[in-house]
This record gives C-alpha cells, sequence and structure tokens, in this order.
C-alpha cells in the first residue's frame, strides 16, 4: 500500500508542478484585466508594427481617439430623444442632487463612505457619475471602474440597467463578470462584478494595475469576501496613491466604515420614501380573521370542476384558519415572549403556523386590498418553493389568471427576473416571494405591499464543534427596517410583521459579520495565495476579527487536505486549488478527476454539489421521489453515484427530445440539470485555461470505473468521513467531532437498512436541532487509506498519523492493523534514507 499511495502522491505533484509553470498566465483572470486600449485588431497592429522606441507613443495616441471617440457616442446618446427620457428619469432619483458633492469628494479623498436609503441610487447611479465625468473629461479610454456586488444577480441585472440607460447593449461601455460568466468587451470601462470575482483578480494582479476605481457596494451586509476585501485593499492604498476607493452603504452605520478607513469623509444621500404602516402579528390576526371571503362566495366564482373539487378543502382549511388565530392570539395575548431578552426569542416559534398566516395575509391582500405588488421575504429557497407550490391556484387568493407569482433568489433564471422588475397589466397582482436578497441588492419598484416572515436563513459557525450551522434566524431591526421601507417605494404601503412586536423590539441591532460566524477555508486559502502573510495576523486587521479558533481549525483543514504544509506554506496543490473558483474540497476533487483520467463524472459531482440538489422531494410525494433517486442509486450507497447516472440518464434523454419528460418521470429539475450542465461546460473551459487540462477527450479513460470515482469522491471529501456501525434495527453512526449523527432522509444511504461498508465520506455536515449530514458515499478501508488525507508522499508520515488518531478514535482493528504496520515500515524507509 505504501507504494500506492506515494505514487498517487507523485503523480499529483509531478502534474501540477508541471502545469503551474505557466501560472501568471492564467488566462481567466489575465482577461479580467481589461484592457487598456491596446488589443483590438487593428490597433493591435497598429501597435505592434511600430519600433519599440516609438509604441508609447502610437498607443497614446490610439487612446487619445479612443476617449474622443466615447465622448461623441455618449453626447449623441444625451441628445437622442430617448436619452433625455432617460436624463429626466435618472435626475429624478435623489442621488442626482449629491453628483456633484460626489464627484468632488472622490476626485480630493482616496476613499470615500457614501450611505443612501435602498433605491436612491447609490449602484444604478454612482458608478455611472464617475464613468459619464471620465468620459467628458476625455479620459474615457484610461479609466476603468470596478464596482463590486455581493451576488450575482445583483452584478448581472444591474450591469443591464446601466447599460440600458446609457443607450448601449451590455458589453460596451459597461459590462459584468460573475464566477464563470461575464460580457464586457473592447471598450468596458465600468464593470459590475461580484466580490469573489475582484479578490480572484487580486490573485494574479496585487496592484490592481490600470484600475482607477473600485466601489464596494453593499458593504452594510458585512459579508465575509467584502470584510477580507477592505482588509486587502486597505493594505493596498498607499501603494496605489491614484486609486480610489468608494464604500456604498444602505444604513446607516457608515461611521464605523469611515473610522475603519482613518476617518473618510462620508457623504449621505437624503432619500425618500412614502410612510409605511406596520401591522404586527397581533393587528393581522385580526384583520384577516374577519376578512375571508365568505365560503358561499367562493362556490358562485367559478363552475370549475378544479373549484368543486377544492370545496371540501376549503372547508377544512377555514375550520382550521379559525382554531390557528385563536391559539395564536391567545399566545400573544398571554405575552408569553419576554421581551427583555433575546432568548426569549426562541419560545415564539412561528413555523407551526408560519404558512398559513403567508397564505392568509396573502389573501387578505388580494381580496381586500388596494392594487400594487406584494413582496413576501421568505427564509429560503425551500419555503418558497414549497409556499409556491400551495399557492398556485389558491381559491382564496381568487381568479388564478389574475396573480402572477414569482420567486426571487440568487440563482434564478434570466428570464424570471426580467418579470419581477417589470410591471404587470393592469388588473394583475405581482406577488414575488424572495430571500432576504430582495432586502437591499435588488430594488422592485412597484411594491405596495412587503410580507415579513421575521427570519432569514443564516449561516453560523460552532468552532467549538468545527460545524457549520445553517438555521433560520431572527433578522436584525436594521433588516427589518429595511424590510419594511422596501413598500414605500412609489406610494404609501403597508407591511405585515408576521411577529409579535414584542418578538421585534427583542431582535439585535444589527446582524453579526458573515466572517465571525462562518468556516474561513477559502478564505485562509486566499490569504496565502495572496502572499499576505500570516492567516492570523492578516485577520486581526479585519474590523472586528474571527475567533482564533475558527481560524484554527480553518488552518488544520487545509494542512490536512494537504493545501498548506506544515508551517503553512502553500503548496502546490493549495495553489492549485485557489485558482479554482470552488470550495478546496470540491477543486481537489476536479484535480484528482484529471490526474486520475476520470474527470466526466467527477466534473458532474462537483457541478451537482455547487448547484443545488437536482433531485427534487415535493412534500406531497416524497415516497415517489424518494424511490425514483434509489433507482439510481443501484444500490451502491452513493449519493454521489446516483447523481452521476441521473445526470448521464438525462443527457442521453435529451439527445433523444425527451429530457423533460425524463425529468418529470424521475423527479428531477431540469433547470438545475441544465445548471449543472453549464457549470460543467465551465469547469473544463477554466481547467483548459489553468493549463491543468488539454483536452476533455484525453482526461477520461478511466471515467466508467464507478470505484475509482468512489475513491476520489473520497479524497476531496475527506476528512468529512463517519463511521458505520450495523445494529439490528438501525445503523449508528459517528464522526470524531460530533458523537452520533444522522442521514438527511433524501438520501439513498437514508432508506438502507444496512451498509456493508466501515465508512461513509459526506459533502457536508449541518447542524440544525440534530447533525445531519448530506450527500454520502460508502467507502472501503482501503479507499480511505489511500485516498483519505493530504495524499502526498511528502506529507505522507503526517497523514497516516492523523489517519491514526481516526482508527484509534473509532477502533476499526482491520484498520488499525494495517495503519501499525504502515507505520512501521515508513519508520524504517524513513531512517534508511
Ligand atoms: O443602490 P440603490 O439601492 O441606492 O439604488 P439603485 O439600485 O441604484 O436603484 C435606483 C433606481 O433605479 C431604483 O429606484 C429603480 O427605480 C431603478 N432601477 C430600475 O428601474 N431597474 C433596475 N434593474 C434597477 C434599478
Ligand atoms: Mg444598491
Amino acid at each position: 500500500p505504501y507504494g500506492l499511495q506515494s505514487r498517487v502522491g507523485d503523480l499529483l505533484e509531478a502534474h501540477l508542478s508541471k502545469k503551474s509553470t505557466n501560472k501568471e498566465n492564467l488566462a481567466h483572470n489575465a482577461s479580467l484585466r481589461g484592457s487598456n486600449g491596446n488589443n483590438s485588431p487593428n490597433d493591435k497592429e497598429l501597435y505592434e508594427n511600430e519600433k519599440p522606441f516609438a509604441r508609447s507613443v502610437v498607443a497614446e495616441r490610439i487612446l487619445k481617439r479612443r476617449s474622443l471617440e466615447m465622448r461623441n457616442k455618449q453626447e449623441d446618446w444625451e441628445e437622442s430623444p430617448e436619452g433625455q427620457k432617460m436624463r429626466e428619469l435618472r435626475r429624478n432619483l435623489p442621488a442626482y442632487k449629491e453628483r456633484e458633492a460626489l464627484l468632488r469628494a472622490i476626485s480630493e479623498n482616496q476613499v470615500v463612505v457614501v450611505s443612501g436609503e435602498t433605491g436612491c441610487g447609490k449602484t444604478t447611479q454612482l458608478p455611472q457619475y464617475i464613468l459619464e465625468a471620465e468620459i467628458e473629461a476625455a479620459h474615457g479610454a484610461t479609466c476603468n471602474i470596478i464596482c463590486t456586488q455581493p451576488r450575482r444577480i445583483s452584478a448581472m441585472a444591474v450591469a443591464e440597467r446601466v447599460a440600458a440607460e446609457r443607450g448601449e447593449n451590455l458589453g460596451e461601455s459597461v459590462g459584468y463578470k460573475v464566477r464563470l460568466e461575464g460580457m464586457r468587451g473592447r471598450d468596458t470601462r465600468l464593470l459590475f462584478c461580484t466580490t469573489g470575482i475582484l479578490l480572484r483578480r487580486l490573485l494574479v494582479d496585487r496592484k490592481l494595475e490600470g484600475v482607477t476605481h473600485v466601489i464596494v457596494d453593499e458593504i452594510h451586509e458585512r459579508g465575509m469576501n467584502e470584510d477580507f476585501l477592505l482588509i486587502v485593499l486597505k493594505d493596498l492604498l498607499p501603494r496605489r496613491p491614484e486609486l480610489r476607493l468608494i464604500l456604498m452603504s444602505a444604513t446607516l452605520n457608515a461611521e464605523l466604515f469611515s473610522s475603519y478607513f482613518g476617518g473618510a469623509p462620508m457623504i449621505h444621500i437624503p432619500g425618500f420614501t412614502y410612510p409605511v404602516r406596520s401591522h404586527f402579528l397581533e393587528n393581522i390576526l385580526e384583520m384577516t380573521r374577519y376578512r375571508l371571503t365568505p365560503y358561499n362566495q367562493i362556490d358562485n366564482y367559478g363552475q370549475d370542476k378544479m373549484w368543486k373539487m377544492q370545496k371540501q378543502t376549503i372547508r377544512k382549511r377555514k375550520t382550521q384558519i379559525a382554531s390557528d388565530v385563536e391559539e395564536a392570539l391567545e399566545a400573544a395575548d398571554f405575552g408569553q415572549y419576554n421581551p427583555l431578552t433575546r432568548d426569549s426569542l426562541s419560545c415564539w416559534n412561528p413555523d407551526s403556523i408560519g404558512f398559513n398566516l403567508i397564505e392568509r395575509v396573502l389573501c387578505h391582500i388580494c381580496r381586500n386590498e388596494r392594487p400594487g405588488a406584494v413582496l413576501v421575504f421568505m427564509t429560503g429557497w425551500d419555503d418558497i418553493n414549497s409556499v409556491k407550490d400551495q399557492l398556485q391556484a389558491h381559491p382564496l387568493l381568487g381568479d388564478p389568471s389574475r396573480v402572477l407569482l414569482l420567486s426571487c433568489h440568487g440563482s434564478m433564471a434570466s428570464a424570471e427576473q426580467k418579470l419581477i422588475f417589470d410591471k404587470p397589466e393592469d388588473g394583475i397582482r405581482k406577488i414575488v416571494l424572495a430571500t432576504n436578497m430582495a432586502e437591499t441588492s435588488i430594488t422592485i419598484n412597484d411594491v405596495v405591499f412587503v410580507v415579513d416572515c421575521g427570519k432569514a436563513k443564516e449561516t453560523s459557525y460552532d468552532a467549538i464543534n468545527n460545524t457549520p450551522c445553517l438555521l433560520p434566524s431572527w433578522i436584525s431591526k436594521a433588516s427589518a427596517r429595511q424590510r419594511k421601507g422596501r413598500a414605500g417605494r412609489v406610494q404609501p404601503g403597508e407591511c405585515y410583521h408576521l411577529y409579535p412586536r414584542c418578538v421585534y423590539e427583542a431582535f439585535a441591532d444589527y446582524q453579526l459579520p458573515e466572517l465571525l460566524r462562518t468556516p474561513l477555508q477559502s478564505l485562509c486559502l486566499q490569504i496565502k495565495s495572496l502572499q499576505l502573510g500570516s492567516i492570523s495576523d492578516f485577520l486581526s486587521k479585519a474590523m472586528q476579527s474571527p475567533e482564533p479558533l475558527s481560524v484554527q481549525n480553518a488552518i488544520d483543514y487545509l494542512k490536512t487536505i494537504g493545501a498548506l504544509d506544515e508551517k503553512e506554506n502553500l503548496t502546490v496543490l493549495g495553489h492549485n486549488l485557489s485558482m479554482l473558483p470552488v470550495e478546496p474540497k470540491l477543486g481537489k476533487m476536479i484535480i484528482l478527476g484529471v490526474v486520475f483520467n476520470c474527470l466526466d463524472p467527477v466534473l458532474t459531482v462537483v457541478a451537482g454539489l455547487s448547484a443545488r440538489d437536482p433531485f427534487l422531494m415535493p412534500f406531497d410525494k416524497k415516497d415517489l421521489a424518494e424511490s425514483a433517486k434509489a433507482q439510481f442509486s443501484a444500490r451502491d450507497f452513493s449519493d454521489h453515484l446516483a447523481l452521476v447516472r441521473a445526470y448521464d440518464g438525462w443527457k442521453d434523454a435529451e439527445r433523444q427530445q425527451s429530457g423533460y419528460e425524463y425529468c418529470w418521470k424521475n423527479f428531477l429539475s431540469a433547470q438545475t440539470l441544465k445548471a449543472m450542465d453549464s457549470l460543467r461546460k465551465q469547469f473544463l473551459y477554466l481547467l483548459k485555461d489553468i493549463g491543468l487540462v488539454d483536452s476533455f477527450q484525453s482526461c477520461n479513460a478511466w471515467s466508467n470505473d464507478e470505484h475509482l470515482v468512489r475513491a476520489i469522491v473520497c479524497g476531496g471529501l475527506f476528512p468529512g468521513i463517519c463511521s458505520v456501525v450495523n445494529k439490528e434495527k438501525s445503523i449508528s453512526l459517528k464522526t470524531m467531532e460530533d458523537g452520533g449523527v444522522l442521514l438527511y432522509s433524501n438520501s439513498v444511504n437514508a432508506q438502507e437498512p444496512q451498509i456493508p461498508y466501515p465508512w461513509l465520506v459526506f459533502n457536508e455536515k449541518v447542524k440544525v436541532n440534530a447533525v445531519f449530514l448530506r450527500d454520502s458515499t460508502a467507502i472501503s478501508d482501503s479507499v480511505v487509506l489511500l485516498f483519505g488525507g493530504s495524499i502526498s508522499g511528502k506529507a505522507l508520515d503526517g497523514h497516516l498519523m492523523m489517519l491514526g488518531g481516526y482508527l484509534e478514535f473509532f477502533m476499526s482493528p482491520s484498520l488499525a492493523n494495517t495503519y501499525v504496520s504502515l507505520k512501521r515500515e515508513l519508520n524504517e524507509l524513513v531512517h534508511k534514507k
């Protein structure tokens, strides 16, 4: 086994070091570098045909010409009738009044903090003001403005909007770039990108050469990437005195950022919103109780068969609603919630009546309220989907053709996005079910009613047990205010908070920064690959530093997988992982897939794990859906292999034009499979770019070997591993940190009475009420030995030490014996050397 182990390691290292010599030329990053004006075919020839000493003169001339062209084009648009109409619209935004002050502040100061109500025009206007001013001053071709957004969808939507406001197509002077996707051209001078993209660019371009302005948007959210970027930029500013940094924030904690940057000037854009009335649970229950449409009116509504069939359900639901109301009112009246402590929030559990409440409020709005769109804040994608299912053709909402039910979340299709922003025809009620991303980063203008469930899915991190948690938790007062504000964009609005007022009083003022509540592995890897020195020293420079234990856990993890060596230096593997825009574990899987020539299935696994689960589990057909999934697993105890088979089957079906039927029959999401398909393509493109892969064909000799795929999944997921002990009636699973753990019921392994393997590797471990594992694959002892850990020849000793720890902990006798003899063999080898 030692021979094999070291071959795995050597192969990997040989492969990686060969390829990483051309790392400085990484094309995907280089393409971000933006053109400095000398790469159009003609201009390029012009430039290259010159003798070297004359080139700079030619370049300057070309740039000047282009700047003038841009100015002419801008002036033409401003004078055109559409351009004037647009200008009128833009001038009505509150940001316009501050235009001159903003531009002056930016030219006089290196850092400026801008705050203002959501919708006042920060994101769409401010970067545009800078661009316009640069173009007017005939610096169009040399300015280079980057504006970061925390989310893909806002980067794309905003870029599209700004391009339209300038009378252009995307990819002219305005473009966007998000992970694995983008649209920009030779003349793109204002680029909207996700914060992650800018961080990635810093990898190859540490001084942001050629960039004139960096605008970091939505900093009040205190996302991890934004906080991280601010540390890096703070460090960079003294070395790039001409670079301008603008921070934009919605709520009013601007002072915090200003003082982080040594008292940078703050500019506040006074906004306008119409008054919004708050309704807390107490009044909502009253309001909806008496205004429900009487049953006989619904009966008159249609002769349609469907309605008749639903009569029974309605009657049932009405009784249920009545009793719910009583209960909730009682609870509220009895003041179970002690407003004095935040702990008291846990005794109010809206989930028990949550969906019903949303239904009820929506019915109330649709039947009794004035026209206007409704924005519903929900906790997550799952809730959105199940509520959407329940609401489709809901009898109490009225005529289904008059209701436009939409969902809004991070990864929706762009056709759906457009519908969200568009005003529907008169008489049609638009209802948008959204996650908290609709809180600040996108603005839907015609919203008059907001329904706020009071919670948001928040990642948190339990450093002591080294376990990430994803729980719906109460939002902060700042968030609740923000949500409410969304109702007053065009006229006075109403906000329905689905919790009692005293619960609101107990909310925290602001949410904890993400840096303090997530695992830090990817971040630490980035710190190392940006050569920012010691991880702990670097993180101590953050606005609020994470706990030392969290940092240590992340470093330990990176050492375990072989991304960092003992001295915390980046290994070749680590360097390559930092180039791939996925979590380290998925990156490692991809690299193993390349090295072992079975890239195809591995790409599917990685695409599946970084998109969302394509296996649908509808509430009411859970059994059917589970058995459909089980068919794909063919009793080989692997969710990952089931995923590969489902995907391959779909590809076949697509070729025969029956993709949709296939999805329908097998409870698969065609949309997610398509997203996976494009992710796979993009990964492949990237791998070619980096130089890890020459051609797809060359990496697939072993793609049909499922044992190998299993092993590679283990190679990526380790140390995400738990031991399996089959008991008479159940299976007991244990990880080192948590003791007993459970499987999510949609795992194929959750249905098995016995699992004839000693280990399960898992993709994710989440603490909900117990600790649950998501997506697992059963593996044998030898696979753990060969693929678990750093699998680098050099680090073998450390790896075995750690494995030894695992083995002793789980006391697997056969494996422990192998381990002891391996260790002996290794010691001998080391001493001989
Ligand atoms: O960033 P901030 O919240 O301050 O506002 P913004 O995103 O720049 O939006 C300013 C205004 O542009 C909004 O009030 C919308 O009226 C409009 N807008 C739009 O109509 N369509 C978009 N896709 C984005 C913004
Ligand atoms: Mg904005």
